[in-house]
């Protein structure tokens, strides 16, 4: 995988109404470093070095929305479900594409184990791609997400908590309690102990009483794991006897009602449960 260390090779790609700087190495055409702009079609992820061919393909294709079922659909995004068997090119695309934005390891070409759930505004035009999370079929380390990804234009308005509050909510119809992939990249690390904090602070001021490390894990669908290094930041975990207390300490809270502050300005979203259509796959 030496690949992984080579340096950023695109310089720019176009993609639906944005021109996106990419971060990192991705193994596109290697005719495609000596070219400007790189365009991609933003349904097939088709990727083209020149704009007549761009243009000549923008007039064929026939994809408004990623080709999979629509799982979950609220007044702001959409979900659709794709099997990596089923549409191994559209899924290659996708990981060519994400891979421009992450520095690790990932997978380009066997797509065949994943699941990958994408998230879509829809406009009079289609569905959107905003950002997606695989999923392997069969992790044997019981994890809910492989890779996550916000694209870029899309990022710091909220769509990462969505994609991975989405995540557990399918661990929870699973009746499993998932974590995502190690390692983690910073950005990612940040997205998910945002969410870990939040979910478990509120849960705690909801549910008023005592709950061990166990039932918040269940409730959530967190690995106890998770649950114990996110009380561990918070600085929320007390000994006695052997057994951990949870403490809900001033500073936490205080900053939580910062937080809500923020949320209230920013105009905050979740996903609804109940809008989720969708049985694990056999
Ligand atoms: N700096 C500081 N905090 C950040 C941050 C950043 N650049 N990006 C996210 N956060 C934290 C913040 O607490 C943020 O809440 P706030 O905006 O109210 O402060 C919280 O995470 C949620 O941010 P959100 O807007 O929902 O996330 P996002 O849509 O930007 O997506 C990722 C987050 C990780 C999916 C996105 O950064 C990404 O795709 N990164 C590149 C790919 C990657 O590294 N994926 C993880 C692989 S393991
Ligand atoms: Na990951």
């Amino acid at each position: 995988q030496t690949e992984i260390s080579r340096v950023r090779n695109l310089e720019t790609i176009q993609m639906g109404d944005s021109e996106i700087e990419p971060w990192y190495f991705s193994p596109y055409p290697a005719e495609f470093t000596d070219v400007d702009m790189v365009y991609i079609c933003e349904f097939c992820l088709g990727y083209y070095g020149n704009l007549h061919q761009f243009t000549r393909h923008r007039q064929k294709c026939q994809l408004y929305h990623p080709p999979g079922n629509e799982i979950y659909r609220d007044d702001n995004v959409s979900f659709f479900e794709i099997d990596g068997r089923r549409q191994r090119t559209w899924c290659r695309n996708l990981c060519l594409l994400s891979k421009l934005f992450l520095d690790h390891k990932t997978l380009y070409y066997d797509v065949d184990p994943f699941l990958f759930y994408c998230m879509t505004t829809r406009t009079e035009h289609g569905h959107h791609l905003v950002g997606y999370f695989s999923k392997e079929k069969e992790s044997a380390e019981g994890y809910n997400v492989a890779c996550i990804l916000t694209l870029p234009q899309f990022q710091r308005k909220g769509y990462g908590r969505l994609l991975i509050q989405f995540s557990y909510e399918l661990s929870k119809i699973e009746g499993k309690l998932g974590s995502p992939e190690k390692p983690l990249s910073d950005l990612g690390l940040l997205g998910y102990r945002a969410y870990w904090q939040e979910v478990i602070v509120d849960l705690l001021v909801d549910a008023g009483g005592q709950l061990s490390v166990e039932d918040i894990g269940s409730t959530l669908a967190m690995t106890t794991t998770d649950v114990l290094h996110t009380l561990q930041n918070l600085n929320m975990l007390r000994y006695s006897n052997k057994n951990h207390v949870i403490v809900l300490t001033d500073a936490v809270l205080q900053q939580r009602e910062k937080q809500r502050e923020k949320e209230k300005v920013k105009g905050k979203r979740f996903i609804e449960p109940t809008k989720l259509q969708w049985k694990p796959p056999v």
